[in-house]
């Protein structure tokens, strides 16, 4: 008898046993691709910490989606906003004319088939940068609710399929569900940003969106990186108050969050693989130090592995066009 007995190396003999015998495989259907819309005209903005992002106008935006939808077939993307003007509450994103309740009108006239994932957040609309309203040096809870519960119900009316509120606020999913269901948006469902942390990763995100602090940090409102029983609350929080998905965010520092969120909930878990993950990889693979579409595949399906079920990343079109 040959010894060993197990042998786990028969099942890699060869590509075809090996994709056999695969766990995991990111699909097209897992990816939601995120994007930039700001003012202007025939506006393709190069976000230079991000490789191959934009900050687009209204129209390109629609061209590129369309050309998105045309050659990768991907039907999600979330949209964030660069406003022509800030204030100090973010009221401006609450107006129907607004950047991004302009570019889901437009996309939803353009491109009907593609889904369209709605952030709802302060931060890109305030002066001082913060995700809400300041009073006494900190972002003020209830009061933010209010701008944020407008913004949701001005998106939805513009035609968003989906309302992804990144802030975190307590209470935030609650308010907005129930301003949604006032206004008729009953069916309309929520992606709840439920731990997201306070993170270095989003600093690319932060030149792309214009929307970095201007004092302090988002400590008081963000989670702090070293907690996991927290992020439980958090999304246990978030479902109690209606929301249809949770997200983990960042992604790749937090795998051990997805897995716990998932394994603790029968809900969809989203995972967001943020900017400076996004960032990381294109500088390595600028110099040369890696094998950037092997790294990338590593990676989307180390966040499925994890067990989300759903994906948003800067990387979703060159994924699909590179692998499918
Ligand atoms: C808005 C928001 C942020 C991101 C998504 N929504 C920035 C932040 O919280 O500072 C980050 C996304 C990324 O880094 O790719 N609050």
């Amino acid at each position: 008898m040959s010894f060993p007995i197990t042998r786990l190396r028969r099942l890699r003999k060869s590509p075809a046993i090996r994709n056999m015998v695969r766990e995991t495989i990111v699909n097209r259907d897992d990816l939601i691709m995120p994007y930039f819309v700001c003012p202007g005209e025939g506006v393709q903005n190069p976000i230079k910490s991000m490789p191959g992002n934009y900050q687009w106008s209204v129209d390109l935006l629609v061209k590129e989606v369309k050309e998105l939808y045309a050659s990768t077939g991907i039907d999600k993307i979330l949209l964030f906003g660069i406003p022509e003007q800030k204030d100090e509450d973010g009221s401006v994103a609450c107006r129907h004319d607004a950047i991004v309740p302009r570019a889901v009108k437009a996309l939803k006239e353009a491109v009907p088939e593609v889904m369209i994932v709605a952030d709802v957040c302060n931060c890109e609309y305030t002066t001082h940068g913060h995700c809400g309203t300041i009073v006494d040096g900190d972002v003020n809870n209830d009061i933010t609710l209010k701008t944020l519960s407008a913004q949701s119900v001005t998106l939805a009316e513009a035609g968003a399929d989906i309302i992804a509120p990144s802030d975190m606020m307590d209470g935030r999913v609650g308010a907005i569900r129930r301003v949604l269901d006032e206004s008729g948006f009953e069916n309309t469902p929520i992606m709840a940003y439920s731990a997201k942390y306070a993170s270095a990763f989003y600093g690319p995100f932060r030149d792309a969106a214009e929307s970095a602090p201007q004092f302090g940090d988002r400590s008081t409102y963000q989670m702090d990186p070293a907690n996991t029983d927290e992020a439980l609350r958090e999304v246990q929080e978030d479902i109690n108050e209606g929301a249809d998905m949770v997200m983990v965010k960042p992604a790749l520092s937090y795998l051990d969050v997805i897995n716990r969120v998932k394994s603790s909930f029968n809900m969809p878990v989203v995972a967001y693989n943020v900017s400076g993950e996004f960032s990381m990889v294109k500088a390595a693979a600028q110099n040369g130090w890696i094998d950037e579409q092997r790294i990338i595949k590593e990676i989307l399906t180390s966040i499925k592995r994890a067990g989300a079920d759903v994906i948003i990343t800067y990387h979703a079109k060159e994924f699909v066009l590179n692998n499918e």
